[in-house]
């Protein structure tokens, strides 16, 4: 036996200010069955990660929120981790970025690239908010587009036409903050002097620590030249002063890779058999592995490994890139409803179904995944419940009445078995080589094989017939173990239907060398349905929850869908509509009899609304405006009746209540004039 391999893995670190969706767990659920699996194989395996929990963006939300960013980060923190641990994303550790380690470690290092040279600082220019008395990111400055004339344009690229540009180009530009016209001021920047280190790039991005694409990438951009990078701005910062420079913060994407070993010297610290310096030291022989997303490779494999070299520190031994999730062939949209949340996720289906689905389709390249909606149910019911568990639910009965749940001994077809235990490496290697798909078509391929098997055999017909008990025992009892068998090797995906497995078969955790025995003269448990189908309903509600969730968001904030992730910005808002169709709308005055906070909803007021001929329940995103709701008790208002009920999370919303504005405490309910009596229409 070779020794067991030392191996720390991360993800990305998710931002502090935003919940977790399937875009990002696709990651999650990819490392994860990596990790599991190295673990499976006896492997010292350790996976960490953190929240990203610095930046303007969050120190901005948790204003507007009313909070202070410390607390902020800390509800988040808490968000992600109940949604990574009910997908069963076993992380060794989750920090946060935001923690005494990595401030050490962050000025550590850059202390030692300073000391070594590779620091430079210079003045530069940028637009400045003379109220918020801050500079400004791009992102944060809106104008008029210098190319094509259209308003409310970001301040790099007008999304109408696809130009990019500087801030500074923008005609009439305003802060996007507090919509003050930005000024323009000089301060002194710190720089990471990346050039010094192109030499070592060029040889280390071609040693075998990318996929053949990224470092076909990453070659355009060496070949280019390499700039300096800019790691400072200016308070006011969330973040990390920098040594010795007051006023001056790190930029956030210079300490959060740094929380990758910040996260792992926090283990540490609890864990004394892990040694920080036998995974960073300059002379680690552990592996390193840092599974990203394609946008991020700047920084994982230019940046990062730059840094670490220039502080003494090991580099990467390999960087995992993954393309996007795409959801039914196209990018997930919050008016679609397939802009899905970890959570409305979880609220609708198990989480195992999902990890098998990306499971079935990731490949070891850079493509985007498609999660379709169809495809997922039929191939999950279609593949775990109808293959996998399928086998077990046929064998189990035979077993427990006919010779008390005890498996006969032997072996009822060494043929079968063989061919199991021979595809067992190659199923490895495409674990090890994060080609899921192809272990799971293989794995696949076994559990028909062993469908077929059974089948042939019809032990539902022996056992009918007189002197058969023997061989229908012989038969279900290498059933179940050729059951165990595509457990082993499904466990790294499927870790709580392993856990209920073990538990019917009575045997202690599984790992992956089990694969090479089998179960003999052994007693079993009861068996309990392992999986059961998804119903393409639930799939349905979970994309309807989707959309409720913009509703609510949207009226409270007053933003329109975010650009990113998601989709784009412009779904047509006003569209021309014929006279026919306002004419079908009923618009009526309604009283309000009750409104009521919502348990578990931070935005949402339950409205109970007289219209003359009927009371109805309304839910509405309104509260951000009406703290208290008792004091909407009694007003009149507009509603909109005839609109299709909405089945939501706390209830079913028959119509919509009428109000304007941008949203946050700015939402105002209309009113009709005096006199108006509910139930009267407005035509
Ligand atoms: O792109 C992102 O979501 C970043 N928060 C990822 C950071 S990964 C690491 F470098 F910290
Ligand atoms: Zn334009």
């Amino acid at each position: 036996m070779s020794e067991p391999r030392k191996i720390l893995v991360t993800s990305a670190l998710p931002y502090a200010n935003g919940s977790i969706h399937l875009g990002h767990m696709l990651e999650y659920i990819q490392t994860d069955m990596w990790v599991r699996f190295q673990k499976h194989r006896g492997n010292q395996c350790i996976y960490v990660c953190a929240d990203d929990a610095h930046g303007s963006a969050i120190m901005l939300r948790a204003e507007k929120e009313g909070i202070t960013p410390e607390q902020l980060i800390a509800n988040v923190q808490a968000e992600h981790s109940a949604d990574f641990a009910e997908f069963l994303v076993d992380f060794d550790n989750f920090h946060s970025t935001h923690a005494e380690e990595n401030r050490e470690l962050s000025s550590q290092i850059y202390l030692k690239l300073r000391d070594a040279g590779h620091i430079a600082t210079r003045s530069i220019t940028q637009y400045f908010d003379p109220e918020k008395k801050m500079f400004l990111a791009d992102r944060f400055i809106k104008g008029t587009c210098p190319k094509c004339g259209t308003e409310d344009q970001y301040g790099d690229n007008c999304e109408k036409c696809g130009a990019t540009y500087a801030p500074t180009d923008l005609k009439d530009p305003k802060s996007a903050i507090s919509g003050a016209t930005p000024v323009l001021k000089d301060s002194q920047h710190f720089f990471f002097k990346l050039p010094d280190f192109q030499e070592m790039l060029q040889a280390w991005t071609r040693s075998g620590t990318l996929q053949e694409a990224v470092a076909n990438k990453i070659a355009e951009w060496l070949d280019a030249g390499l700039q300096q990078w800019d790691i400072s701005r200016d308070a006011p910062y969330f973040g990390f002063e920098i040594p010795d420079e007051p006023g001056k913060y790190f930029y956030v994407w210079l300490d959060a890779p740094i929380g990758y070993m910040a996260s792992f010297k926090n283990l540490c610290a609890r864990r004394p058999d892990l040694d920080f310096d036998a995974f960073w030291g300059k002379d680690s022989t552990a592996e390193l592995y840092h599974f990203i997303g394609k946008d991020i490779v700047n920084f994982h494999a230019l940046f990062w490994p730059a840094m670490l070299e220039g502080a003494g520190f090991r580099k990467p031994t390999g960087i995992n890139v993954h393309g996007y999730l795409t959801v039914n062939g196209q990018k997930m949209s919050k008016s679609r409803g397939t802009f899905v949340k970890a959570r409305t996720y979880l609220d609708h289906l198990s989480p195992e179904y999902l990890r098998y689905y990306y499971a079935a389709k990731l490949g070891r390249g850079v493509d985007d995944l498609d999660l379709n909606l169809e495809d997922f149910v039929q191939k999950v019911n279609s593949d775990l419940v109808g293959k996998v568990v399928n086998i077990a639910s046929r064998c189990a009965g035979f077993i427990h009445k006919g010779n008390a749940g005890v498996l006969v001994a032997g072996n009822a077809a060494p043929e079968l078995t063989d061919a199991f235990l021979a595809a067992a490496p190659s199923i490895a290697d495409a674990y090890e080589a994060r080609d899921f798909a192809r272990a799971m078509r293989e794995i696949m391929g076994l559990a028909d094989r062993a469908n077929a098997w059974i089948a042939d055999k019809a032990p539902w017909s022996l056992n009918k017939q007189e002197g058969k008990q023997d061989e229908v025992q012989a038969i279900c009892a290498l059933g179940i173990n050729l059951f165990r068998q595509l457990v082993i090797f499904l466990k790294p995906v499927l870790p709580l239907l392993a856990a209920d497995a073990e538990a019917f078969l009575n045997v202690a955790p599984l790992t992956w060398n089990d694969h090479a025995t089998l179960l003999s003269n052994h007693q079993l448990n009861e068996f309990k349905p392992l999986m059961t189908r998804i119903d393409p309903v639930k799939v349905q509600a979970m994309t309807d929850a989707s959309k409720e969730d913009l509703t609510a968001s949207a009226t409270d904030t007053g933003e329109a869908a975010p650009v990113g992730n998601g989709e784009l910005a412009k779904d047509p808002l006003s569209p021309e509509i014929e006279f026919d169709t306002f004419a079908a709308v009923d618009l009526r005055v309604a009283l309000i009899l009750k409104a009521e906070a919502v348990e578990g909803a931070d935005k949402l007021l339950r409205l109970t609304l007289d219209i003359g001929d009927e009371q109805r329940n309304v839910f509405s995103g309104i509260k951000s405006a009406y703290p208290d709701p008792s004091k909407l008790n009694g007003r009149l208002t507009m509603m909109i009746a005839n609109l299709k009920p909405r089945k939501m999370k706390f209830g079913i919303s028959e119509g919509m209540v009428m109000a304007a504005g941008p949203g946050g405490e700015e939402i105002y309910l209309l009113s009709p004039d005096s006199g108006a009596k509910p139930g009267q229409r407005i035509k």
